[in-house]
């Protein structure tokens, strides 16, 4: 077939075409990165506080039965980021200072005994418990720059809204964590901090974009993390570092205080603020405070049974562009369809949506808005502004990283918003919620990949790009999902699914996840063996 003919061919059969062509020059990407990048990577030591390695709400009780201080947990927490910063580079900026101060408040007030431990488990479950959160949040006080040069030097005047939902439960936040470039990309990179390691393998990513939160949680840095979503910015960096990740049904956790801030009611539906842990048993709790007044829509105390949920899976979107799924990821898949029938009885039936194969083009156009990306990164605007960037970052002396500018490009076609194209994907986006919602009714979960390849190798995604289809598009219906760890493949890197329920139904995806943590042994400690 000549070239003219594929030009002027059908789409369908183009985008078979281009779909053989990108994974031929992924294939061979492959073996070139692995020369570049395939070396032992760096090592991290082991952790030495077993506090680090226990769930939220055990740590919670233990500070308030006077086990532990929290003092002593902060400073176990410290230790820890200064003994695996240099090898990860995931957290960037402390406020251990302030919060030692906060940890010997939680620990007077404690102590003095002046309100009962009871009153205080209801009031301030969360009091002395140290967090993070990535750099797209504000927090009273430190830098907040979402990755972007151009904000190097702002400060936070108050806390975002989920952020201060935490603190005014008694957690302490210590610290924020690393960002792709504005947050929007899948690999943690930016011209401020650099790029993020994953603790598995520091040879690879962690993903994006709470990307170094990811990493931070699964090296034991911090007690719990919070995270947003609005492609797979919390279940990505969760399944690349095998720890769990929650993002909620749309409206429920305020958006409040993130750049950036999404520009429409549409879009902001798509961004989902929420938990990221090392043990599934957090993620209630964590939600449920982070819900604010919304948590009474999610009856999250309501018993779940289940041996009476409906099971929907599919192992493949089998779009174009996006690569297969791995087998070992099947695989784990297809232990966990046999764990739910062996131990619950449960009959999963296997579905074959076709429109998900549109998932990218419906997630792109839905999110296209009248804000040109690269007024976001710099400071001219239009296509010769960003071509001129591009050859700055070529010879090294952009503050925009690569994919940004790309992305910047890519921003300049595609349908414009009101489009007769922009139209279209809106109302198959309705369908598509429409038949998740039918499906799912109230007592439904769909197990789904959560990416189909286990954590590629530092800048691989650029050969990949489209492979955030399998997150990016539960964002577009609203719904609930939780990303699940399942072990290490054979090269010792995560995998696991993810799990998606009807809107407000966030408690399946949740005791799914606690039983198949207790199942498959949830978050394992990275470079253990
Ligand atoms: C990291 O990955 C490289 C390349 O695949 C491999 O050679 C190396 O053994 C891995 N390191 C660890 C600690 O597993």
């Amino acid at each position: 077939m000549s070239i003219k003919q594929i030009l002027c061919s059908p789409v369908g059969l183009r985008l078979k075409v281009l779909h053989v062509v990108r994974i031929v020059i992924a294939a061979i990407g492959r073996i070139f990165f692995s020369l570049y990048y395939g070396n032992e990577g760096q090592k991290i030591p082991p952790i030495t506080d077993e506090i680090l390695k226990e769930p939220t709400i055990e740590v919670a009780k233990k500070i308030r039965n006077k086990e532990i201080s929290s003092v002593q947990v902060v400073e176990a927490c410290i230790r820890r980021i200064k003994d695996v910063n240099s090898a990860l580079n995931c957290f960037v900026e402390d406020r251990f200072e302030l919060a030692l101060k906060e940890a010997r408040e939680a620990d007077e007030l404690i102590r003095s005994g002046s309100t009962p431990i009871q009153q205080l488990e209801l009031e301030k479950p969360l009091l002395g418990v140290p967090f993070t959160t990535k750099d797209c949040f504000a927090v009273k006080g430190l830098r907040f720059t979402s990755g972007v040069v151009l904000r190097k030097d702002f400060v936070s005047e108050e806390d975002a809204g989920a952020i201060r939902l935490l603190r005014d439960k008694g957690a302490i936040i210590i610290g924020i964590t690393n960002v792709p470039e504005l947050c929007m990309w899948w690999e943690t990179h930016n011209h401020i901090y650099g790029r993020t390691n994953n603790p598995y393998n520091t040879t690879r990513i962690v993903g994006g974009s709470s990307g170094g939160e990811g990493c931070l949680q699964a090296a034991g840095g911090s007690i719990f993390g919070v995270g947003s979503d609005i492609g797979g910015s919390i279940r990505m960096p969760a399944f690349f570092n095998g720890i769990f990740g929650h993002k909620p049904s749309r409206g429920i956790v305020p958006n409040s205080g993130q750049h950036p801030a999404p520009e429409t009611d549409l879009i902001d539906s798509f961004l989902g603020v929420g938990p990221m842990t090392k043990h599934a048993v957090d993620l209630k709790p964590l939600l449920k405070i982070m819900a604010g007044d919304n948590k009474n829509k999610l009856k999250l105390d309501e018993p779940v049974n289940i041996e009476k949920l409906k099971v929907y899976y599919q192992f493949s979107n089998d779009a174009p562009l996006v690569d297969p799924v791995d087998p070992e990821i099947i695989m784990a898949m297809k232990k966990v369809l046999e764990f739910l029938n062996v131990q619950h009885k449960l009959k999963a039936e296997e579905k074959k949506i076709d429109l998900l194969r549109k998932s990218m083009p419906i997630w792109l156009t839905n999110m296209k808005t009248k804000q040109k990306f690269e007024t976001l990164i710099m400071k001219k605007e239009g296509v010769g502004a960003i071509l001129k960037e591009i050859v700055k970052n070529i010879i090294g002396c952009s503050g925009n990283t690569l994919i940004s500018l790309f992305t910047a490009l890519t921003d300049h076609t595609g349908a414009e918003v009101g489009s007769e194209r922009h139209i279209h994907y809106l109302k198959v986006r309705e369908n598509l919620e429409k038949l998740f919602t039918e499906m799912l009714g109230d007592d439904g979960i769909f197990l789904y990949p959560v990416h189909p390849t286990p954590a590629p190798y530092h800048n691989e995604p650029l050969l990949r790009p489209m492979n955030f289809a399998y997150t990016a598009i539960i964002n577009c219906l609203g719904l609930p999902t939780t990303a699940i760890p399942l072990g290490l493949s054979r090269e010792g890197l995560p995998i696991g699914i993810q799990v998606v329920a009807n809107h407000n139904n966030d408690r399946l995806c949740l005791a799914i996840a606690e039983e198949l943590d207790k199942a498959f042994g949830g978050w394992v400690e990275p470079q253990k063996s």
